[in-house]
């Protein structure tokens, strides 16, 4: 019997922000494997045109195209600009954010001292550009009668960080992060129950510590805590994000999908 492929996304127009960071190319290796036409949007064009210069090593084809998830009108020029060259938009992934790879200028600052300007800043980026996001896109996706919106979460989204873990590593978990990751989280249910029944679902996807390069204490300690015992590797988000994508997920509805190898478990 021929059954039904569910994860199948063909033509389907997908928009990823942060699209020249460490984890779009990675969403956009999973929808173009099934399909989808992918456009990766970022403040940086040029980090977006070279993650496209890679990903077509891959045989995945992308466009870039500049935006500023803080700002409404770049929104409204993105929108605009999409479907005026593909007529539709079915799937967006709201990926961008401050992190450790692209720091706010204070961002490694302690809780005491964090100044209000970085706080402003990840905020911004991380939670009104989500908030932005879902209310340009989703208008556009409201009027179609469907799509996909996937919201980027973070294990700090749901638990606060381990203190613990931090001193000595050189690395850092400032407040703004974690609070503005809970804030996606609580937007995600807030937007996915109001459409439900509009054909547009909205859901999250938390990635847990994902593995670039990190060693030393920091690592020992992750790894440690985790009970998988190890950090991610970037590609064991695909399958995540394809599923929140596609009709596979056409009844999971303001959910937060956590691929964390257990760490929010215990
Ligand atoms: N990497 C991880 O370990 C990890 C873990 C949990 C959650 N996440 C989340 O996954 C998402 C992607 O993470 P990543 O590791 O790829 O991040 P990254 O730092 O590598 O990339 C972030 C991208 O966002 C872009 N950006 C920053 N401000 C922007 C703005 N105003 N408008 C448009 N683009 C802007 C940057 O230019 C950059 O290309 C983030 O939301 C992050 O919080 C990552």
């Amino acid at each position: 019997m021929n059954q039904p492929n569910l994860f199948d996304l063909t033509n389907r127009v997908a928009i990823i922000t942060g699209g020249g960071g460490l984890l779009a190319s990675e969403h956009a290796i999973a929808l173009h494997a099934y399909g989808a036409k992918i456009i990766l949007a970022d403040i940086n064009t040029e980090n977006c045109n070279a993650a496209i210069k890679k990903l077509e090593v891959e045989g995945v084809t992308a466009i870039a195209k500049h935006c500023d998830v803080t700002s409404k009108e770049s929104w409204q020029k993105l929108l605009d600009e999409v479907v005026n060259e593909f007529g539709s938009i079915d799937i967006l992934i709201n990926n961008a954010g401050f992190t450790n790879q692209s720091k706010s200028a204070n961002y490694d600052a302690t809780f005491e001292n964090f100044p209000l300007d970085d706080w402003n800043t990840i905020m911004n980026v991380n939670l009104t550009g989500t908030f932005l996001g879902c209310q340009v896109i989703g208008k556009q996706m409201l009027l179609q009668g469907k799509g996909s919106i996937i919201n980027i979460a973070s294990l700090y989204g749901v638990v606060s960080p381990n203190h613990n873990i931090y001193p000595g590593t050189g690395i850092s978990q400032p407040v703004a992060y974690s609070v503005s990751k809970h804030g996606v989280v609580a937007l995600t249910k807030y937007v996915a129950t109001l459409w439900a029944s509009k054909g547009v679902r909205v859901n999250a996807l938390t990635p847990g510590g994902i593995f670039n390069n990190h060693g030393g204490l920091f690592l020992e300690r992750f790894q440690h805590l985790n009970p998988i015992g190890r950090m991610s590797d970037k590609s064991e988000l695909r399958g995540g994000i394809v599923y929140l994508a596609s009709d596979a997920s056409s009844h999971v509805v303001g959910h937060n999908l956590i691929i964390d190898g257990g760490w929010t478990a215990w």
